[in-house]
């Protein structure tokens, strides 16, 4: 049986700045086999890798990602809001900036493993953002495998459109029936599934388990549950903790 991979969601958030290149090195020096990111387009048409619509959660600075430039983006921390964190450096952490794909693209070049990347398009459009993104893959992303996923179905579409070799997964936190027909007929590589969905299976999860990436599992007895379960990938915050449940598993 092919192994559950573990994917760092944000990251290593839990322990780190979310979605930074500080946290997307040390999920990777804990060994994950996939990372997971959040992109936006700012008003310059840049795409940023970014959880939230607004800066203001995780950044010093204020307003929306669509409404500023990269320059004025990039002049604030992403790290400095984290000073909570038991790892927090003032002076590491505050040079933390919300990096662009590329960047990211560009720190994990050397690496063998996999990425997710989420198009937060369910809130805002951000047109064009489908091209731009698998533009800067192709580019940049040396052949890994990547797995774009959105809330919003014509993201996926779209890109299916676009480039009929794109790996697409649907990501929904409430329960489908007939998963099975989702994926063939709308040729989804994935169904990303929100942990509690897999966990209660009353919808024949088990068939398609290794299609399933689940997220966002922190919780000990979740994770040896969803690897009994056998799914594709898990994401957590926690990728070092995941790590170790799994490697010691016989
Ligand atoms: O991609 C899985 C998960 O990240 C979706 O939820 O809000 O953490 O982006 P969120
Ligand atoms: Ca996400």
């Amino acid at each position: 049986m092919e192994k559950t991979k573990i994917y760092g969601h944000r990251g290593s958030m839990g322990d780190f700045p979310e979605n930074t290149l500080l946290s997307f090195q040390q999920a990777i020096e804990q060994g994950v086999e996939g990372l997971e990111l959040d992109v936006h387009m700012t008003k310059d048409l840049e795409i940023v890798v970014i959880h939230d619509e607004m800066l203001d959660r995780t950044t010093d600075g204020t307003g929306y990602v669509k409404d500023l430039s990269l320059d004025d983006i990039k002049g604030f921390s992403a790290g400095v809001k984290f000073s909570h964190f038991r790892n927090y450096e003032e002076s590491l952490w505050r040079l933390e900036s919300v990096p662009t794909l590329k960047e990211v693209l560009e720190l994990i070049w050397p690496y063998d493993i996999e990425l997710n990347i989420e198009l937060k398009t369910n809130i805002i459009p951000y047109e064009g953002i489908e091209e731009k993104v698998l533009s800067l893959v192709k580019k940049y992303g040396n052949d890994r495998k990547v797995i774009y996923s959105s809330f919003h179905l014509p993201t996926l579409i779209r890109i299916k459109r676009i480039d009929s070799s794109a790996n697409i997964a649907w990501l929904l936190d409430q329960q489908i029936t007939l998963a099975q027909d989702y994926i063939h007929s709308l040729e989804l590589e994935g169904l990303h599934l929100s942990k509690d969905i897999v966990l209660m299976d009353n919808c024949n999860l088990k068939e398609i388990s290794k299609n399933i990436r689940v997220w966002t599992v922190n919780d000990s007895k979740e994770i040896n549950q969803l690897l009994d379960f056998g799914v594709n990938a898990i994401m957590t915050n926690f990728p070092e903790k995941a790590l170790l449940i799994r490697n010691e598993r016989k």
